[in-house]
């Protein structure tokens, strides 16, 4: 990736960026990203539990002119992000809870974490743009003309508690709260929602695939073309959006070109990574198991969100912590 021109960006070279949940995935590639666009300050938030070698891949992209910085902290706790938004100018949010099958722990880590790092950013008096890292799982696929592309005019999910999938449900909340705090507090933001990230470090088949159960892949995807990014394309839209002028408050999509169907992927990946069964299960078969399924969690999913104070409709409560 070419250095940016300085009239284009919102921050000179020198400005310190912040990038949360650095150590992770997507994280440390788009501090590699920074630094190849020219920006020479990034500090790199991560938490105590963070994968020591990540950490030493971190710091070893400093040296010849760039400053990395490592920061470590919980952005549970408000001193900690105050300590890690201090003189930065930009905020990039990739920390999120991933893989969290609960969705108190999980709001904890991608929503009550937003909201504190917002308001430590605001304070610092220097903060000039937020770029919160969401997902395509917040996009609904009702009232989606038929086979229209997914893109960022599809409407947000308006119910993600009733998916019953944590995941979906606090991306959706992080969003918002995005949204709020930024309109409260007059901090400048960009979302930008990847689609699969794909890479070294992420050996799994999207759910958009298909899935595994009893020993057997289910094929679901058939002809779809699935949504992929490869993680340092990924990366390097995140970067971009990060500093690029006149884009604040914009909504950025980022999928890779020429996207392989699911048909095609499989097949590719049985050939390249590992050969195992899989069944094709047709349109009008997933659809009848998924309304059986449907109907069945119908019966769960108020017992879910009422376990963490929030009825349908409601807005959640959040909790305050230091
Ligand atoms: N991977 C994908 O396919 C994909 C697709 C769309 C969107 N995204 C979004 O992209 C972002 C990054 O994803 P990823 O795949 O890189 O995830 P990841 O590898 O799981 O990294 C998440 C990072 O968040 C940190 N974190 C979680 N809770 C925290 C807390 N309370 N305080 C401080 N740090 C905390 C984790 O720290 P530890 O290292 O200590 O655990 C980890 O470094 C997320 O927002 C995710 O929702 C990912």
């Amino acid at each position: 990736m070419g250095q940016l021109v300085q009239s284009d960006t919102i921050i000179g070279a020198d400005d310190r960026i912040l990038v949360t949940g650095a150590t992770g995935f997507i994280g440390v590639r788009v501090v590699r990203s920074l630094l190849a666009l020219g920006f020479r300050n990034v500090r790199c938030f991560s938490r105590p539990s963070s994968p020591a070698s990540k950490v030493q891949d971190l710091l070893q992209l400093g040296g010849n002119g760039n400053h990395v910085e490592m920061v470590t902290g919980n952005l549970l706790s408000r001193q900690d992000c105050k300590a890690g938004t201090e003189g930065a100018s930009v905020i990039v949010h990739l920390a999120a809870a991933r893989g969290e099958k609960s969705i108190p722990d999980a709001f904890m880590n991608s929503v009550v974490t937003t909201r504190n790092l917002m308001e430590a950013g605001a304070a610092n008096g220097c903060l000039k743009r937020i770029v919160n890292v969401s997902s395509f799982s917040v996009y609904s696929n009702r009232n989606k003309p038929e086979r229209r592309m997914l893109d960022e005019n599809c409407p947000v999910d308006r119910h993600p508690e009733l998916r019953g999938d944590a995941y979906t449900f606090v991306k959706v909340k992080q969003d918002e709260i995005l949204a709020e705090y930024a309109q409260r507090l007059g901090v400048p933001y960009v979302i930008v929602r990847p689609g699969y990230v794909f890479g070294p470090g992420n050996p799994g088949i999207s759910g958009r695939v298909g899935i595994g159960t009893f020993g057997i892949f289910l094929h679901l995807g058939g002809s779809n073309k699935i949504p992929f990014t490869y993680v340092d394309n990924c990366a390097d839209a995140i970067a971009l959006a990060s500093v690029k002028q006149g884009i604040d408050g914009e909504v950025f999509n980022v999928v890779d070109d020429d996207l392989p169907t699911s048909r095609k992927f499989l097949g590719l990946y049985k050939k390249n990574v590992r050969p195992f069964r899989s069944i094709y299960i047709p349109h009008f078969m997933s659809y009848a198991l998924c309304y059986l399924w449907e109907r069945y969690s119908d019966n769960c999913h108020l017992h879910i969100t009422g376990g963490f104070g929030m009825g349908i409709g409601k807005k959640p409560v959040i909790p305050m912590t230091n």
